[in-house]
């Protein structure tokens, strides 16, 4: 019988998210990147002052109270910004809006297993460029085919690396396609190319954010990202009619008005990040000279895989990819103190 699912979908098996243990466990996650720290206490304001009477109406389309706050922090205008539920579906949108027919997407590998998703959704080829040995950048060699979109995960995930500026505006300046920016960790990091998307000259560099992260809001579902007026244009058409909430849109304005709470959290977490891999070298371990909220890093026997499922055992929830290249490494999110010094013990 034919099968009604179409083939694309059909053959792929989506994107494995990490594990979310049942309300009410206690466990030390370190898993799926959070931030530690609550929200902004003005995030808990705004929520408390939504009157539900007001939820009868559909939420802004255009999101243009957020959008303005947006343009603002990166000294741009609205028109080059892009909101949407989650960074996912802006990526989702870029596939779907900067890939032709019969074309291709392409990024690094390893780097951030979404895309892969997106492009078997898109029903359009995925190539990789493999990073160097180190996970360092590697400038892609596409050779006559290059891809359409090409997604730069900066810093990395999983490894946290953070590539040269200079290689990726020299990258981005000779690509023919479009150029997607993932800036998902970038205020856990010392850089951005927030600059290149900004630039009055650009024509294909967009560059994406997140609140899930260092805004401790990955509850909320609110991304966005930066581009060339055209591209943006291009995303409008391509969204859900309505893709953000009306609280969703006052939340997120509230976050990004209180750029000072976000950057005392991400300091600290920085200053973890340090301690924790150097508590992980100091016992064998090797890590990566991570720039993100999390650790990446290779237990001295390779093995781990098992010491994945031995700190699930013990409550302690790391994440591991069983994928080429990085299966005897773990992604390790930097936790408040207590939690790292919980997963130290539990070690
Ligand atoms: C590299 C990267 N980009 C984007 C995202 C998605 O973030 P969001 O919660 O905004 O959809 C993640 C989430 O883990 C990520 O690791």
């Amino acid at each position: 019988m034919k099968s009604p699912i179409a083939e694309n979908i059909e053959a792929i098996a989506g994107y494995t998210p990490g594990e979310q243990p049942p309300a009410g466990t206690r466990v030390v996650k370190l898993n799926t990147n959070e931030n530690p720290y609550p929200p902004s206490p003005l995030v808990a304001k705004a929520l408390a002052d939504i009157d539900c009477a007001s939820l009868r109406r559909y939420p802004d389309p255009m999101a243009t109270a957020v959008r303005e706050r947006i343009a603002e922090i990166h000294g741009t205008t609205p028109e080059h910004v892009f909101a949407g539920n989650g960074s996912d579906e802006v990526l989702a949108l870029a596939t779907r809006c900067f890939v032709r027919r019969g074309g291709s997407a392409g990024a690094f590998t390893p780097t951030y297993s979404l895309y892969p998703v997106l492009s078997s959704i898109r029903d359009v080829t995925y190539l990789e460029t493999p990073l160097a040995d180190d996970f360092s950048w590697h400038t892609p060699d596409f050779g006559a085919t290059p891809p359409d979109l090409f997604f730069l995960t900066n810093p990395n995930a999983p490894t946290g690396i953070a590539y040269p500026a200079g290689e990726i505006r020299d990258f981005a300046s000779s690509f023919p396609g479009t150029v997607l920016i993932d800036e998902a960790y970038v205020d856990f990091s010392d850089g951005s190319c927030m600059e290149l998307a900004t630039a009055p000259d650009n024509g294909n560099v967009v560059v994406s954010r997140t609140l899930s992260k260092s805004f401790s809001l990955a509850g909320l579902r609110f991304g966005y990202c930066v581009g060339p007026e055209r591209l943006i244009e291009a995303m409008f058409k391509a969204k859900d009619s309505y893709n953000l909430d009306a609280i969703t849109q006052r939340l997120a304005l509230a976050a990004l008005n209180d750029l000072e709470w976000m950057r005392a959290n991400a300091a600290n977490i920085r200053s973890e990040r340090s301690r924790l891999s150097a508590a992980l070298v100091a016992r064998g371990w090797r890590c990566t000279p991570s720039q993100a909220n999390f650790v990446f890093a290779r237990p001295p026997s390779g093995d781990a895989a098992r010491i994945f499922a031995a700190l699930r055992a013990k409550g302690v929830y790391v994440r591991h990819f069983n994928l080429p290249r990085i299966s005897d490494w773990l992604r390790i999110t930097v936790g408040t103190p207590a939690e790292n010094d919980a997963l130290l013990a539990a070690l």
